[in-house]
């Protein structure tokens, strides 16, 4: 049995905008979306803000409903049986709020485990043995709010798990984590799903997805654009080299000068304090240094480095390359299930 199975979701939210002649707007937040999980798989939905991510999750943990298509999580549906899905699952949404300041992480897990249903008799070995997988053992008599945004996380994380769930979801779980406690979280979702845990998480870090997930889906504007182990989607832009330049103070323009430079397959920026990095995308060999920095007239240029493509420029083609046309709803899963089984 598949822990989850998302056959063509969709979502659109509807809100009231303005407030002397209020308008009804819809946003399709999410527009057909189908994947599936297996038992103990680490699987991300990587993607861009407003991609969709938080609702997709959302519809499979039971706190919205689909506007249409189906969802089963451990063989329930999600809409016809929420309270037997909600049984096997646990989730934990990044961000300050749902733990107790006032009270130490020792204090929030009794809580929780009490409002859970854990067993009186189970509950103190059940918190020994999260506070040791998440790393808290030791300042678990410490109130909260004397907890870094890290261990904050983590102690969420054990929340999430008191109910022994089967599937873990987990919204941006190193959100506004510094680098080292996001190594260490990411250390503990590996051991989760290494103990047979489900766990589908949602992230914009690309370097996450590819150090965590066994399989990843690439969503965009409520959409699938492409399913498959990280490797699978790098050897996407396998036919690419990246140039990367330094520049200072580049506007749109000359982006878009850049852009249309024959060979050129894509543009990405980054801020990198005052100067910012671009990454072009161009097809392999085509040797473009020189009309790129043609493009660039006028731009302070720094470092200029030729390297190959990382999952990021993968990610950055299919979210925004001009050869990933966004497909219609009933071809994106298709082609989602074309690519997991190439890669199966
Ligand atoms: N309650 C709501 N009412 C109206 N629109 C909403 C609501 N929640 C989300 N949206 C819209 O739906 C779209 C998808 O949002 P969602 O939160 O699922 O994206 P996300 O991928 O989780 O983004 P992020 O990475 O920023 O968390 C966005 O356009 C968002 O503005
Ligand atoms: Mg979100």
């Amino acid at each position: 049995m598949l822990a989850i199975e998302a056959d063509a979701l969709r979502r659109t939210y509807t809100s009231r905008t303005g407030w002397l002649r209020p308008r009804r707007t819809e946003t399709e937040a999410v527009r057909g979306v189908t994947f599936d999980v297996a038992p103990g798989e680490l699987f991300g939905l990587l993607g861009p803000n407003g991609a969709g991510k938080t609702t997709t999750i959302k519809m499979l943990n039971t706190l919205l409903l689909p506007t249409s298509g189906t969802a089963r999580v451990c063989g329930h549906d999600v809409a016809r049986d929420p309270v037997a899905v909600r049984r096997r699952i646990g989730y934990v949404f990044g961000g300050d709020r749902g733990l107790y300041d006032r009270l130490s992480a020792l204090d929030n897990l009794r809580y929780f485990a009490e409002l859970y249903g854990v067993e009186a008799r189970d509950q103190k070995r059940r918190i020994a043995e999260l506070l040791d997988l998440v790393g808290l053992s030791g300042r678990e008599q410490e109130r909260v709010e004397g907890y870094s945004r890290g261990m904050r996380q983590r102690l969420h994380i054990a929340r999430g798990l008191l109910h022994r769930p089967e599937v873990l979801f987990l919204d941006e779980p190193s959100i506004g984590v510094d680098p080292v406690a996001a190594r260490d979280l990411r250390r503990t979702v590996a051991d989760l799903a290494a103990g047979g845990t489900t766990v589908l998480l949602t992230t914009h870090y690309m370097a996450e997805a590819d150090e965590l997930c066994g399989r990843v889906a690439v969503i965009a504007g409520g959409r699938i654009r492409a399913l498959g182990t990280p490797e699978s989607l790098k050897a996407r832009v396998g036919d690419r080299d990246v140039l990367e330049i330094e520049v200072y103070g580049v506007g749109e323009d000359v982006l878009d000068g850049v852009r249309r430079v024959p060979g050129v397959r894509g543009v990405a920026v980054e801020e990198r304090g005052t100067a910012q990095a671009l990454s072009v995308q161009t097809d392999r060999g085509a040797e473009l240094h020189a009309p790129v920095l043609a493009a660039l007239d006028g731009v302070r240029v720094g470092r200029v480095i030729s390297r190959e493509p990382s999952l990021e420029d993968a990610y950055i083609a299919l979210v925004e390359g001009e050869d990933s046309p966004e497909p219609d709803h009933e071809r994106a899963g298709e082609e989602a299930h074309d690519l997991t089984e190439m890669t199966a």
